[in-house]
Parts: C-alpha cells; structure tokens; sequence
C-alpha cells in the first residue's frame, strides 16, 4: 500500500533508515545493558577528565611526526589502501602518550567490569590515537574478522571540541537490520560496539583526532 504527501515516521524498508544508538553512563552494568539491545552504545562521561590532555597530546604528537599512516590488509599498494582508510595512529603504550597511558588503564579497569557483567573472555586492551587529515575516511568494514575472534568489543573516544554536524567525520555503524546510527567526533564522546558490527568513517572538514581501543580475547 502506497502512502502519500506525508511522513509516517517509519521507513518502507530499513535501506538508509537512521536510528538512535543507545546512551549510557560510564558506570560497566550500564554499559553492558545498553549494549544488551542493538550491540553499540554512546558513553557519557567516561574520559571527561582527561578529554583536554588527550586533545592536546594526540596534536602535540601528531605535529611531531609520531603517527604512522594505518595499514590494511597485506600486499594491496598505498594508493588503494589511502582510498579505504585515510587515518595514521600511535599506540598509547608508547612511552611518549603520558595522558594516553592514564586512559589506557582507565580502559583496562572498564574491561575487568565489562568481563563481569557481558561475561567475555576480554584478556586484554589495545588503543591508539588516530588522526584523520581534512577528507580522510575509513571504509565500511568490521574490526573482527571471521578467521580471527581477537577483537570482540570496539570503543572510540573522540577529541575534538565544537565539533558540528556539517564538520562531517561521523562514525557510521550499520547494524545487523540495515539500519544505521551516527556518532558525532565531539570532544569527551566515547562509543562502545561489537567488534563484528560494520562500521565506517565518513569524510570531516577539518583533521579528526581520537583514540581508538580493542578489549581483545588473547593476551
Ligand atoms: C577504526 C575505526 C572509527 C572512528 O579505527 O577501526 O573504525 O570513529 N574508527 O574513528
Ligand atoms: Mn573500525
């Protein structure tokens, strides 16, 4: 049946439908609960202490040359892997990250929680700053691939203040639905999700600083 002349507020079919991705606070039983739904949260709060230093620090390093442009895959020549991913990154073990290090360990006490309340074998947490030149983006793809279950939960935290949403640079997750939901990079947003869940970064204005984290199933 036809509709006509006006908006129902449901979609036809799910292709391009929009939906709100699940909020909650930093606390890890909230997390898992709103995980519990659609497998993705938004996280108030989680890093608002640090947010200023980490900001700082991803520029300072980025200015210094410490990023090292991402890789995909093997074998696939730069020029292709600059059309699927734009971004370089540091791993926050790095002695040089002294405010990525503090939120490394925040990181490592929200897996030990969120172990306890999802029940997943987390055994350990990964993290790096990325920074996404003007333009850059990352393809649409899952952070855990078939043949290797290492990845199981994904989290982003971003670091830039008076984001806005014509900036772009939304993080795009694609559920298993079809819908999907954006995540604006606003300085102090974190967003939790299932490593197997698609997702993708869309192309921003200006450069793009955040810091990136894995809760791995191997040591
Ligand atoms: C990634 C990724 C999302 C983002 O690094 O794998 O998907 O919003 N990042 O930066
Ligand atoms: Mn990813």
């Amino acid at each position: 049946m036809a509709t006509h002349g006006y908006d129902t507020g449901v979609a036809e079919n799910n292709v391009n439908m929009q939906t709100a991705i699940a909020r909650s606070g930093p606390d890890s039983v909230a997390i898992a609960d709103a995980l519990c739904g659609s497998g993705a949260c938004i996280i108030d709060g989680l890093f608002a202490d640090l947010a200023d230093d980490l900001a700082a620090e991803s520029r300072l390093l980025q200015q210094r040359g410490a990023m090292q442009a991402a890789r995909v895959g093997r074998g696939s020549s730069q020029q292709e892997n600059l059309q699927l991913r734009g971004d370089s990154a540091l791993w926050l073990d790095d002695p040089a990250c002294i405010a990525g290090r503090q939120l490394l360990h925040r990181l490592e006490r929200l897996a030990e929680g969120l172990r306890e309340s999802l029940r997943l074998p987390i055994r350990s947490v990964e993290a790096h700053y990325a920074h996404y030149p003007a333009g850059a983006s990352y393809a649409r793809h899952r952070d855990r691939f078939r043949d290797s279950g290492s990845r199981l939960l994904s989290w982003v935290g971003y670091l830039n203040p008076d984001w806005r949403v014509d900036d772009g640079g939304q993080l795009r997750i694609h559920f298993e639905d079809g819908a999907s939901g954006d995540v604006l990079p606003t300085l102090g947003t974190s967003v939790c999700f299932l490593s197997e869940l698609e997702h993708e970064v869309l192309p921003a204005r200006l450069d793009r600083y955040s810091v990136a984290a894995w809760f791995r199933r191997d040591e």
